[in-house]
Formats: structure tokens, sequence, C-alpha cells
């Protein structure tokens, strides 16, 4: 498309449409663009520093952009988009282009991001909200750098939901049938919440009943001081079988063997990017670890055994394409937080994944692999306005469901 051929589809676009029409059409748009591409970035194993100030550079475009939008066309004087030749065509063009976005691109991409359908396999799902601030009679914002932020209105970061989900599977053997997973993630001991909070936690899942087997998904530390925390919070499970971990991105920002070391000592068999084959009720399991990007090589699962269920631990949900490829069964993540900000009707914003909010939280289904996102129970910032911490009990059901699984 030559120069010329743009400015004459800008100028037909202007003379079909009111600018009051055009605009806010484009401010959506423009901020749609800007916070998928933070999300992407996000997604990346990038230095912390990089990733921080690229996000305030973000959120900084996305928030002058009507602004600059305003002043550059000059739309309150001239009452048009004034694209005549006194702007440069590229920001006419990029006008245009955020308009197409903001009010047709983004609101198909919102439309099945609302139709998203849970995992067929997920039979039944019951939650339990508590509020752990009224359990101990105070609000556990303890001394994190941001714990004041805890207490801004509607703020949810002390109301936990305990969630339970069955799923139904085909072919597990029979002696799974019943089987209890507990998942835990993203606990970010980093002073807030304060230490008894996750006591407590921990205290409320077992009380539901000691799982068979106990699974943490990453970021587990987010300070050089709270992996003090690690023992006594996680020595509080208790498992029938076996209990696992990985690390992730926010681990890696900190002093990664001392936090293997310490999830070692609470019992836990700290995975990394390996696999062990284990003994679950008489049958082979094999557990897998990805804490891929943050930490390489991946895992080779070239000498497994095929045939035998793969449950898989990554932290981030964005290695569903590599679970694929690799036959994993069920596979368990966080990073995201859900979004850890959700909008009414509209669902979460900022989602650190190369699929941006595809994965936020919840149960999925791409064949041949499950996938549970949970929304974890912390945070680097103490923000959750509805989106609640989360801990998942997952149960394992054998059934003759006409889906593979
Ligand atoms: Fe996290």
């Amino acid at each position: 498309m030559t120069p010329e051929t743009l400015a004459a589809f800008l100028q037909s676009v202007e003379r079909s449409l009111p600018w009051w029409l055009l605009l806010p059409g484009a401010f959506v748009g423009h901020g749609y663009l800007f916070i998928v591409a933070l999300n992407v970035f996000y997604a990346l194993p990038l230095p912390r520093k990089l990733l921080k100030y690229t996000r305030k550079a973000d959120l900084l475009i996305v928030f002058a952009g009507p602004v600059l939008f305003a002043i550059l066309l000059d739309v309150f004087d001239t009452q048009r988009l004034s694209w005549n030749g006194s702007v440069p065509t590229f920001l006419s063009a990029y006008v245009v282009l955020c308009w197409i976005v903001g009010v047709a691109i983004a609101p198909v991409c919102e439309i099945f991001y609302l139709l998203r359908r849970p995992a067929p396999q997920l039979v039944s799902e019951t939650a339990l909200t508590v509020d752990v601030a009224k359990e101990l009679g105070y609000a556990p914002r303890g001394s994190g750098r941001d714990a004041r932020l805890c207490a801004l209105p509607l703020n949810q970061c002390f109301q936990v939901e305990f969630t339970e989900k069955t799923l139904l599977l085909p072919r597990i053997p029979p002696a799974w049938d019943g089987l209890t997973i507990l998942h835990l993630t993203d606990l970010h001991l980093c002073g807030t919440p304060d230490r008894v909070f996750y006591h407590y936690v921990m205290d409320r899942c077992m009380k539901a009943g000691v799982p068979d087997l106990v699974m943490l998904t990453g970021d587990i530390v987010d300070s050089d001081w709270h992996h003090r925390w690690v023992v006594p919070i996680l020595g509080k499970l208790r498992w029938n079988i076996g209990a696992f971990a990985i690390l992730g991105n926010h681990d890696g920002w900190r002093d990664v063997s001392l936090i293997r070391r310490r999830v070692r000592r609470a019992g836990l068999v700290m995975l990394g990017n390996n696999w062990q084959s284990i003994d679950v009720r008489g049958e082979r399991m094999i557990v897998v670890g990805n804490e891929a990007p943050w930490f390489t090589p991946m895992p080779d699962l070239g000498k497994c055994t095929d045939g035998v269920f793969r449950l898989l631990l990554s932290h981030t949900p964005d290695q569903i394409a590599w679970a694929r490829a690799n036959k994993i069964d069920l596979m368990l993540a966080g990073h995201v937080h859900g979004g850890q900000i959700r909008l009414p009707l509209l669902g979460s914003v900022f989602v650190p994944s190369r699929y941006s909010r595809k994965y936020d939280c919840g149960t999925f289904f791409a064949d041949p692999t499950i996938m549970h996102v949970g929304r974890g129970l912390g945070g680097q910032h103490p923000l959750r306005f509805f989106c609640k911490p989360e801990v998942t009990r997952i149960i394992l059901r054998k059934g003759n469901q006409p889906f593979a699984a």
C-alpha cells in the first residue's frame, strides 16, 4: 500500500466516522495492544529490573496514549482527526489500527475468553472461602514492603478459596480411584501476609484430610530473608505417598540453592527439571518437573516408559505445548495468579503469559493434557481484587467418559 493510498483510506475513515466515535475505540485498542504486549514480554526469562522498567514504561504509554492522541491530532480544536498532512501518516495509521483493535478485535477476543470451556474431565468443583483475617482475629499484614496495600477496600488478599475439583479419567488404574492431590503454588514468602497466615492455610489444608500427593509449583520465596519460613510453613504439610516441588521465576531471583535446600528439609522432593517414577498404590506414575524458561535445560522424557501416567509440575502454564508434545496426562501450574486484579464482567488484565489471558486460572484440556492453573496464595504485591488466593485439592476418579484422558 502506497502512502497516498493509505492517506486516502484514512481520510475515508475520517469522513465516515465522527472523531468522538473513533477516538474512544482507538483508546481501548491502544490500551489493549500495549497490555497484551506487556503480558507476552513478561513471559520471557528476562532480568527483573528490565521487566520492572518495561512495565512502568508500558503503563505510562497506556495511560498517556489518549492524551497524546488528543494533543497530536488536535481533535478538540478541529473536531476532526486532522490527518491531512499536518500529522505524520504513521500516527494516523496507528489510530486507525487501534480503532480496529478496540471495536472489533478486542471484543471478539473478549467473547472467546468469556466462552472458554473448562476441561470436560472436570466433573465437579466446590469452593469454600475462608476469611483468614476473620479467623485469626486480626489482619495478618505482616512486615512486607507493601503491607499497607492489604488495607485497600475490596482487597481479598486474606480471603483464601479452598477449591476441590474432581477429574473423571477413564485411563487411570482402578487403584487410583479417589486419589487426592493437594496443589499449592505461588506462596511468595516476603513478609506479607505474615507467617501465621501461611500456618493457618497449611493447617486448614490438612484439616480436610491428608492428601495422597502434595504438589508445589514454584514462587515459594520472594525476598532474601524469608527462605527461613520455608521449613516451618511447609513442615506443617503431611501426605500419604509423596510431595514434590519446583521453583519459579521469583525463586530464581534469590539464592536458589538455599531455597532448594530448605524445601528438601521440609520433606518435599525438589524435582527441578527432572522426572521420577514413583509407586502410587501399586502402580507407576511419572512425576515431572519443568522450571523452564527460567531454569534450563528442559527435562528429557526420552527414557520414560510409554503408557505410564505422567503428572507435570510446571511453574508457568506456557509449557502447555511442551506438555502436549511429551504426552503429559495432568499438568499443574501457577505463576499467573489469575491476574490478581480481575475486572467485573471482563476478567483478568495483566497475565504474564505468552498466551496472555487464555490460561489465567482454571482447568483446561488440550489433548492429551489436562492443565490446572492455580491462582496461588500470595504475590509480590498483596493485591487481590475479584481474584481470591487459592489452594486446590484435586480428586481423581476412574470413569468411562467418551473423551480421552
Ligand atoms: Fe508468582
